[in-house]
């Protein structure tokens, strides 16, 4: 039976650009996003989405009040839905056992007994969000023993593999949509079902099936995998720092293999996001419950070598600042976690502003899309006492507010506009010797030299 209603629980950063795209492919479909958080709901029903994606905006406003609705009101959605999407949030649990590893599974767990008690007739579950290989099993026991109407559900894994930043183009043109069911021909009608909402836009031979395991191991796989090759080259970093190799002509070197691959190769302070650490420490976790600490100790050195970069980098600015930045004036630019994205998750800068504010240093932050109590609220959480930041932390309109009189400026997030910054202006601005730690290898090591910056570039010789 062809689809023609869609729900999707959770409106974040993955449920919102998915459905908007879905919905604006397949006009005959009656697409939902319910969220419980009501000033998200209201953000996507407004001009100003909650999201900041390039595109976004034109693919939303193609659909929204047509096919595409966003809500508070969960229950009616899941009632009227064939196809349900569960996009809720899968946070690495803070607490208990496996707490800073195992993923935290209780939104999982509501959201599945909410579908079971006010489900009717058939319907087609699926995972989006990020879970833990077999957690299927569990969505399917929940549901099986908590259904009053005689409901009856198949269970589909369908991970997402947009990143931010560039998810519209993404979604439009993805490398390949993967999908596992159940071998059964429940199972494979399920599958069918949603391979033909998908067939809509995207080719055939893209959209690969596979059994439930392996679709829900494969998106923690390909994430660990992405973020071993920007360990592996930040690694490289400190080894081109100290020999006086440039990382950057490394990377092409070897990415020119075409067995090595060109992409992913782009030294940084260390990755963020909300996936990368979590999917990996969710990885690891799996293995040691699998009783596998060998293959867990190899995926754990990912995260480890990531948090390495960041501290080394704080490091590096203090000991260049003449061993302290007390009281010091620290222009940084870029709070997010890469560029294109008003999101801060897990994004490097938090730590190694966490780690300078501890230092004592007066940090002038800029970012171009990152609302200053956004950042006001990571530092928070990061462990910053409100004291500190309301004294030492001031967040600035533009790049050259935030160096004005500054000791030292530090590149935290790749945006575009970076690369073309009047960087006689900044040099004019700055305190003298003027000092720059570009963590994105953004700005031209060449040309920082050229106007007088004492400059220190990632994984650039010096
Ligand atoms: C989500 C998952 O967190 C992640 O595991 C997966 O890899 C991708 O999908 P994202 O969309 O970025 O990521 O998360 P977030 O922006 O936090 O959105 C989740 C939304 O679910 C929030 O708006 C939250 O309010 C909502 N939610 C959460 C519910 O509506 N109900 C709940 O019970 C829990
Ligand atoms: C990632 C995956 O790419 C995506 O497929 C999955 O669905 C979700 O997780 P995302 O986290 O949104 O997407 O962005 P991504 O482009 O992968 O960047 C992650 C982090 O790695 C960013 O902090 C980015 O700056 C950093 N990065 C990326 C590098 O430091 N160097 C690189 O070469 C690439």
């Amino acid at each position: 039976m062809p689809i023609k209603s869609i729900c999707c629980l959770g409106a974040g950063y993955v449920g919102g650009p998915t459905m908007a795209m879905i919905a604006a492919k397949c006009p005959e479909i009656q697409v939902t996003v319910a969220d419980m958080n009501e000033k998200r709901i209201a953000a996507w029903n407004s001009d100003t989405l909650p999201v900041y994606e390039p595109g976004l905006d034109a693919v939303v406003a193609s659909a929204i009040g047509r096919n595409l609705h966003f809500t508070t009101d969960i229950r009616g959605s899941i009632a009227a839905a064939d196809l349900i999407f569960v996009s809720v949030g899968t946070p690495t649990k803070a607490y208990g056992i496996g707490a800073g590893r195992a993923a935290d599974l209780r939104y999982i767990e509501s959201a599945a007994r909410l579908i079971a008690e006010v489900s009717e007739g058939n319907k087609i579950i699926v995972e989006k969000s990020t879970i833990p290989v077999k957690t299927a099993t569990a969505i399917k026991s929940i549901l099986a023993a908590n259904s009053p109407n005689g409901a009856t559900f198949q269970v589909l894994s369908n991970p997402e593999f947009l990143a931010e930043g560039t998810a519209v183009e993404d979604m439009e043109n993805p490398d390949r949509i993967l999908i596992g069911g159940e071998p059964t021909p429940e199972g494979n009608a399920a599958v069918e079902a949603l391979a033909s909402v998908y067939a809509k836009w995207i080719p055939r031979e893209r959209i690969l099936t596979t059994n439930l395991w392996s679709s829900e191991l494969s998106k923690l796989v390909a994430n660990a995998f992405l973020a071993q090759r920007i360990s592996s080259i930040n690694s490289i970093s400190a080894l081109c720092e100290a020999t006086g190799a440039d990382v950057d002509e490394v990377a092409r070197a070897i990415g020119m293999d075409s067995r090595i691959g060109s992409k992913f190769l782009k030294a940084s302070v260390g990755f963020g996001g909300s996936c990368f650490q979590k999917d990996i420490l969710n990885l690891v976790y799996l293995c040691d419950s699998f009783n596998l600490p060998h293959v867990a100790e190899y995926w754990r050195q990912v995260v480890h070598l990531n948090d390495w970069q960041k501290s080394r980098f704080v490091e590096k600015m203090v000991r260049t600042l003449y061993n302290t930045v007390n009281g010091k004036r620290i222009g940084i630019l870029g709070f997010a976690f890469k560029k294109d994205t008003n999101d801060t998750r897990e994004s490097a800068a938090i730590q190694i502003c966490r780690d300078l504010l501890s230092e004592r240093a007066h940090l002038a932050i800029y970012d171009p899309r990152v609302s200053a109590a956004t950042i006001h609220q990571d530092l928070l959480s990061a462990g910053v006492s409100e004291e500190l930041i309301t004294t030492n932390v001031e967040i600035c309109a533009d790049p050259y507010t935030a160096v004005t009189g500054a000791h030292a400026l530090a590149t935290l997030t790749e945006w575009d506009e970076f690369r073309t910054l009047d960087l006689p202006r900044i040099y004019d601005l700055m305190l003298k010797p003027a000092f720059v730690f570009d963590g994105r290898a953004v700005l031209p090591l060449d040309s920082l030299k050229a106007h007088g910056f004492d400059a220190f570039v990632i994984g650039k010789g010096v």
